[in-house]
């Protein structure tokens, strides 16, 4: 088995790209071939591990610029294929060493979202509180989160701005939203609406398609989403732009989006974009707002709006869940991947220098 790894001291401030050829078994896992390497050839090479069987969290990285479980990676079939995998430290995170990164970014995150039950008395008294299994098994997924971080190195949200609370912990956040025993629902809402909450996420899926637990992070924002809309708590811009694309596609089977920036921005802020928006208009950018340009069969629209409503699932019951709806995308090795420093220009996020970055 043959992989490249990319080492890295943050103190010396080097970086290298170091080849090994090891003898490993046809069982091996990333994990397992890590080990031989260091065992066999290499004793300053660091990462992390513990449990070896997808349950602790401590071996993400990633994988041809792709974060994975080391202990979940098979390797004979990316051997017999002749393939290098290049092996880096997750992104979004400052890296210590090798493969070892800070933790502390994504742990005062998950810190921020109070990951604990706010069940509204201090003293259960003797009743017994029993809930459901139907009603924790809305939870389920939310609940399987181990914590890896490997949502959070793909977050593209969060390499914008490391304030952003992110995958794991806005999952995180769901989980106690969800759950029935808990009494802070509103005020949980209100501040993960707050900026860098979920109304930042950008929508790109990529927490989604690499965790290696199922927790489909995505869904849980869109599930916090859908229940602070139904709270009435949609004053950040994020959500207002939401509503303006459901108003907008109800009335005329379009999106208006000459309007979308006063209804999402409000008329005072829009007045500063007015220089902007006069040269759009001058290139036959905006299309004028009077009268609404209304889709010919706008009826399919307003159809499809009133079967939404009659249905009635409101808040995150009405989030349609991605496990069945999207297609999982296969890992594909790129070629040429082992040519790129992953932390050079155009290529992977730099990493971030101990104590630097992701915020809280
Ligand atoms: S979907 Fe949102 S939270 Fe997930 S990786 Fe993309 S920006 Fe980040
Ligand atoms: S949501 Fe998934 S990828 Fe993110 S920390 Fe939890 S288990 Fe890891
Ligand atoms: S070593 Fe525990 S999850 Fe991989």
């Amino acid at each position: 088995m043959a992989l490249k790894i990319w080492r890295y001291d943050a103190v010396k401030g080097e970086r290298a790209l170091e080849e090994y050829e090891v003898d490993a078994p046809d069982w091996a896992t990333l994990l397992d071939v890590l080990d031989i390497v260091k065992d066999r050839h290499d004793g300053t090479l660091a990462y992390r591990k513990s449990c070896r069987m997808m349950i602790c969290g401590s071996c993400g990285m990633r994988m041809d610029g792709a974060a994975v479980l080391a202990c979940k990676t098979r390797m004979v079939d990316i051997a017999e294929s002749g393939h290098v995998p290049v092996i880096s430290a997750m992104g979004n995170m400052p890296i210590v060493k090798d493969l070892v990164v800070d933790m502390n970014p994504f742990w005062g995150k998950i810190r921020a979202v109070q990951p604990w039950l706010e069940p509204g008395y201090s003293d259960p008294g003797e009743k017994e509180h029993i809930v459901s299994q139907e009603r924790m098994d809305t939870i389920h997924k939310e609940s399987l989160c181990i914590m890896c971080g490997c949502c959070v190195s793909e977050c593209n949200s969060m390499e914008a701005d490391p304030d952003f609370l992110g995958p794991a912990a806005l999952a995180k956040g769901m989980r106690f939203v969800g759950d029935a025993r808990d009494r802070a629902t509103v005020e949980r809402l209100q501040s993960y609406s707050e900026e860098h909450g979920i109304w930042d996420c950008t929508r790109c899926y990529f927490c989604q398609e690499r965790c290696p637990k199922g927790v489909d992070p995505r869904d849980a924002i869109a599930k916090l989403g859908a229940e602070a809309m139904r709270e009435g708590i949609d004053s950040d811009m994020g959500a207002r732009h939401a509503k303006w694309f459901v108003t907008s596609a109800k009335t005329t089977g379009w999106l208006r989006e000459t309007e979308l920036v006063p209804k999402t921005q409000g008329i005072a802020k829009s007045m500063k974009e007015v220089t902007f928006a006069m040269g759009l208009l001058k290139h036959g950018k905006v299309p004028p707002p009077f009268p609404p340009h209304v889709a010919k069969h706008v009826d399919e629209a307003r159809a499809l709006y009133d079967i939404v409503k009659q249905e009635g699932a409101q808040g995150a019951a009405g989030i349609v869940q991605s496990e069945h709806a999207l297609a999982r995308l296969e890992f594909v090795h790129e070629s040429g991947a082992e040519e790129r420093d992953p932390y050079g220009p155009d290529s992977f996020p730099e990493p971030l220098p101990p104590g630097e970055g992701a915020g809280q």
